[in-house]
């Protein structure tokens, strides 16, 4: 089982991601403020994953505190600086909102006992998370036929969740039923989440992967080699559009052109429902270095202008179906995503 974030006594514990697949490194956090640098670093990342991380921030950050004399300005200053972490993950607010409503209904409390409820429903949402993707996992398996190619990209595996992934899920999920699943993974430029930790988490596993650059998947799809996408999610619009990692969009109309079924696996924490369609979601732009180095070498002349969006968004229209914890939704998604909130 991988370890991705846990809460233990001595802080909070998280696999740094940058490090892999090279080495296997723990880290241990003791503050607000350190969880943050974790976050914004990619230590931890994934909407999920990250979701998880911000509860147990906030939950550190408060029970750091020795007095109640400044409580609600303490909670306010370190949602503040979580928030300020990720901007595109939904999972992140949904988890400040959480804490939040959580620390309204407790705040009157006793020091002691505002920070165990706080720290109990941290433990509460990792714990939740990993069952959550094992029920998407059991929706998603039962669109996977008995032998099939996925291709996936970037990592929405157990390291981008509490556990278990949701992505990633659902062909573990198609495994544990048997299936024969061979998995194609997208490198996922600039960062390399799908070279360094989808083939690290197949591989760990023996679920069997083939690597393949961004710029190769439009080949394998035209050569009949690929039956059906499979992708996370950082936030999902009202009406269906997804945002998610950068080169996501691309994938999608390939697969429309070849005519390849294009899922999105994600739970309720990642949709939205007050962004009414992919055109209001913030998209973060992150350090260019990431595009012209990597691990120390340069990439690129010194004097070349650089972007680099972390995602994109794919339109609804190209999205075969969205698999949540409580089913599969299709079109039209309008009707289907509120439909979903109701159960
Ligand atoms: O920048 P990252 O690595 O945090 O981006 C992660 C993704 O885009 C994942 O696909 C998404 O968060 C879903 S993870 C279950």
């Amino acid at each position: 089982m991988i370890r991705t974030i846990e809460w233990t006594d001595e802080g909070v514990v998280m696999i740094d991601q940058r490090l892999l697949p090279n080495e296997e490194v723990y880290n241990t956090y003791q503050t607000a403020e350190e969880v943050a640098e974790a976050i914004e670093s990619m230590v931890i990342r994934g909407a999920p994953a990250i979701g998880v991380a911000a509860a147990m921030g906030i939950a550190l950050g408060i029970k750091n505190l020795s007095t109640k004399d400044h409580l609600e300005e303490d909670f306010a200053k370190i949602s503040a600086r979580i928030e300020r972490t990720r901007p595109t993950a939904r999972n992140l607010f949904w988890a400040i909102e959480r804490m939040t409503r959580l620390f309204e209904e407790n705040k009157n409390q006793p020091l002691e006992k505002v920070q165990s409820v706080l720290t109990t429903e941290a433990i509460t949402i990792h714990r939740e998370d990993i069952e959550i993707n094992r029920q998407i996992g059991q929706h998603g398996q039962q669109l996977l036929s008995k032998k099939m190619n996925l291709l996936t990209h970037c990592n929405a595996g157990a390291l981008a969740t509490a556990g278990y992934g949701t992505a990633l899920g659902v062909i573990r999920a198609a495994v544990e039923n048997g299936k024969n699943i061979q998995v194609f993974a997208d490198e996922t430029r600039p960062c390399l989440q799908g070279s360094r930790l989808t083939a690290w988490e197949m591989v760990k596993e023996g679920i069997p992967c083939t690597l393949i650059t961004d710029s190769m998947a439009g080949y394998f799809m035209k050569s009949n080699q690929i039956q059906a996408v499979i992708v996370g999610a950082d936030r999902i619009a009202r009406n269906g559009d997804v945002a998610n990692k950068i080169g996501t969009y691309s994938v999608a109309v390939l697969a429309k052109e070849h005519r390849i079924p294009f899922y999105v696996a994600a739970p309720l924490s990642t949709i939205d429902m007050d962004t009414p369609t992919g055109e209001e979601i913030p998209i973060e732009q992150r350090d260019t270095q990431e595009v012209t180095e990597f691990m120390g070498h340069t990439l690129a002349p010194a004097a070349v202008s650089v972007a680099n969006p972390a995602f994109d968004v794919t339109p609804h229209r190209l999205v075969s179906a969205i698999i949540t914890e409580k089913g599969v939704v299709r079109v039209p998604y309008g009707e289907s995503i509120p439909a979903l909130f109701k159960k």
